[in-house]
C-alpha cells in the first residue's frame, strides 16, 4: 500500500520540463510540489530543444501569419481558437521568460534576433547561442524555480498512478530511487498538473531521453481522460545516425541554411521527391529519407558548403555530437535518420489546460491541446507549453475542487515490484515492435499485428509502469488503425492520400480503444 508522503500538497506538477517549472514559478507563491523522475532539467526533452521559440514579434510579422503558417503545417487538422490563444499570448510568454534570465539572441542594437525554419512565412524563432535555446532556457527555469520558497522540489521519484475518486484526480502514487524503490508513495493534493512529456521511447529510434516513453498519456487514460490524436507521431528527418540511443539532433536550421542531403551516391534525392526539396514538410523529408535508408543507400546530412567552417560557432551542440563519434561536419556528410521528435497527440486538453477529468490539468508535450493538428510546426512546441503552463496557472488560481482524500486505493491485483522499464527485454522487443509497425509508414497488416503484439505483451507484464507504457502504445495503433488515411505525421501505405471523411480529430479513451 502506498506510503503517504507528507500530508496533504496544495498542487503537485508531475515532470520537471519546460511546461512544469513554468507553470510551478508562474503559480508562485501558492505552494506546490514538482515530482521529476530525474533531477530537474535532465530527462527533459525541452532541454535539447536546438531550434527556439516562435512568436510572431518581428515588425513584418503577424499573429495572422502564424495562425496561418501553423495551421498549414498541421494538415488540416488545426484547431484554430486554440492556435490563435497559443500565438497571441507567445510575446507576453517570451518576457516573462527574459525576465526570469532567459540569454536570447539580440542585435547589435539589443532587439531580440529572430530567425527563420521551414514553413514559417517570417523570421519568427527566438534563439540562444545557435541550437542552445532549450538548455539555456532550462537553466535559466531551474535558477528561478531553485530560488522560488513555495516550490518544493523532489527528484528521482517515477509517477505510476494517478489517484481517481469518483470524478475527482485526488493525488499521485510515485515510486522513489528513479522507480527502482520497493516503496511506493504516495501524494495527495488538491490539483494535480501532468507534465510528463512525450512518447519518443516508445520508439527503437528517438531524439528523447528515455523519461519520454509515454507515462503520461497511459496513466491518464487509465484514470479515465479523453486522448485526442494519438497516431500522430513526428518523426524529425535528421537524427545522427551513429547508433546512439537517443539519436542526437541535426537541426532542421541546418537545412534552413542550405545543407543538403545526399544518399551514399552523392545523389540530392529529396529534389526527386518535393519542390521544396530539403525544406519540404518534416514528414516528408522524413520518409525520403526513411526511403534511402532503408534500400541501404543510406542519408547524409552534407553542411560543408552551407556551413563549413561556421559550424563549430554556429551549431556548438549538433557539432560536438558529431565529433564525439569521430565526424567533422566542417568537411563531411553527416549520416542521418529519422527518429521520433514529437507526439502531437495527447491528453485532450482545453484552453485552460484542463482534462477531462476534474482535479487534472496538463500541460507540454503530454498534451493535445489542438495546436498541433497532425503535423507541429517547428519551435511551436516551447511556445505551447509556455502559454498553456501559464494559463493553468491562472485557472488552478481561480478555482480549486475540494480535496476529496478519503480513500486510497491499495492496486490490488498489481504487482507492487519495481520494474526497470528502460533496458526490460519486454520495454525492448515494445520499441523495436512499434517502429516497425507503426512507425514512419503504417498498413493495415502492421497495424493489426502491433496491436496483437502489445496485447499480448501487456498480457505477460501487468506490472503498474509497464502498464502505463504500454497502454499509451496501444492507443497509438488503435487510433493507426482507424484512421485509413493519410495525413501529416500518420502516414499509411494502404491509403496513401488524406480523406476528407478523416479531416477530423480522433477522441479516444482507453476503455473505447479496448473495444475496437
Ligand atoms: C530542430 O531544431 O530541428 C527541432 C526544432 C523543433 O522540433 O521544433
Amino acid at each position: 500500500r502506498p506510503q503517504s508522503f507528507n500530508g496533504i500538497d496544495d498542487i503537485v506538477i508531475v515532470g520537471g520540463g519546460l511546461a512544469g517549472l513554468f507553470c510551478a514559478l508562474k503559480l508562485a507563491p501558492r505552494p506546490v510540489t514538482i515530482l521529476a523522475a530525474a533531477p530537474i532539467g535532465h530527462g527533459a526533452s525541452s532541454a535539447w530543444a536546438q531550434g527556439g521559440i516562435a512568436a510572431a514579434m518581428s515588425p513584418g510579422d503577424t499573429f495572422e501569419k502564424h495562425v496561418a503558417d501553423t495551421v498549414t503545417a498541421g494538415a488540416g487538422i488545426v484547431d484554430e481558437k486554440m492556435t490563435r490563444m497559443m500565438v497571441a499570448e507567445g510575446p507576453a510568454r517570451i518576457h516573462d521568460l527574459l525576465e526570469y534570465g532567459v540569454p536570447f539572441d539580440r542585435d547589435l542594437e539589443g532587439k531580440l534576433l529572430l530567425s527563420r525554419e521551414a514553413a514559417h512565412s517570417e523570421r519568427r524563432i527566438v534563439r540562444v547561442r545557435g541550437d542552445m535555446a532549450g538548455k539555456a532556457i532550462m537553466e535559466a527555469l531551474i535558477a528561478a524555480v531553485r530560488r522560488t520558497p513555495s516550490i518544493r522540489v523532489i527528484e528521482g521519484y517515477v509517477v505510476e498512478e494517478l489517484v481517481r475518486e469518483g470524478r475527482f484526480i485526488s493525488g499521485v502514487v510515485a515510486r522513489p530511487d528513479a522507480g527502482q524503490s520497493k516503496i511506493r508513495v504516495s501524494f495527495p493534493a488538491r490539483a494535480v498538473v501532468l507534465c510528463s512529456g512525450g512518447i519518443g521511447h516508445l520508439y527503437a529510434v528517438t531524439t528523447n531521453p528515455w523519461e519520454a516513453c509515454g507515462q503520461g498519456v497511459g496513466m491518464a487514460a487509465r484514470a479515465g481522460a479523453i486522448i485526442a490524436d494519438p497516431e500522430f507521431v513526428q518523426f524529425h528527418p535528421t537524427a545522427i545516425n551513429i547508433g546512439k540511443d537517443p539519436a542526437p539532433l541535426a537541426t532542421e536550421a541546418l537545412r534552413g541554411d542550405g545543407a543538403v542531403l545526399v544518399n551514399s551516391a552523392g545523389h540530392r534525392f529529396m529534389l526527386d521527391i518535393h519542390p521544396d526539396g530539403e525544406l519540404a514538410p518534416r514528414d516528408i523529408v522524413s520518409r525520403g529519407v526513411f526511403a534511402e535508408v532503408q534500400a541501404g543507400r543510406g542519408a547524409f546530412l552534407d553542411c560543408t558548403k552551407a556551413v563549413g567552417k561556421h559550424f563549430p560557432e554556429m551549431f556548438p551542440t549538433v557539432y560536438a555530437s558529431c565529433l564525439a563519434a569521430g565526424i567533422d561536419p566542417v568537411t563531411q556528410p553527416i549520416p542521418v535518420v529519422p527518429a521520433v521528435h514529437y507526439h502531437m497527440g495527447g491528453v485532450l486538453t482545453d484552453g485552460q489546460g484542463r482534462t477531462s477529468i476534474d482535479g487534472l490539468w496538463a500541460a507540454g508535450e503530454v498534451t493535445s491541446t489542438g495546436v498541433h493538428g497532425a503535423n507541429r510546426l517547428a519551435s511551436n512546441s516551447l511556445l505551447e507549453a509556455v502559454v498553456f503552463a501559464a494559463r493553468i496557472a491562472e485557472s488552478i488560481k481561480g478555482t480549486l475542487p475540494a480535496p476529496k482524500l478519503t480513500e486510497w486505493g491499495d492496486n490490488a491485483g498489481e504487482n507492487d515490484d519495481p520494474v526497470t522499464v528502460e533496458d526490460s527485454p519486454p520495454f525492448k522487443i515494445l520499441r523495436s515492435l512499434m517502429s516497425e509497425c507503426v512507425g514512419v509508414i503504417r498498413t493495415r497488416e502492421s497495424l493489426t499485428r502491433a496491436i496483437r503484439e502489445i496485447a499480448a505483451l501487456e498480457r505477460a507484464n501487468n506490472r503498474l509502469r509497464f502498464a502505463n507504457i504500454i497502454t499509451t502504445a496501444k492507443l497509438i495503433a488503435v487510433a493507426a488503425l482507424q484512421r485509413t488515411e493519410s495525413r501529416g505525421g500518420h502516414f499509411r501505405a494502404d491509403c496513401p492520400s488524406d480523406r476528407p471523411e478523416w479531416q477530423r480529430r480522433t477522441y479516444l479513451t482507453l476503455a473505447q480503444a479496448e473495444r475496437l
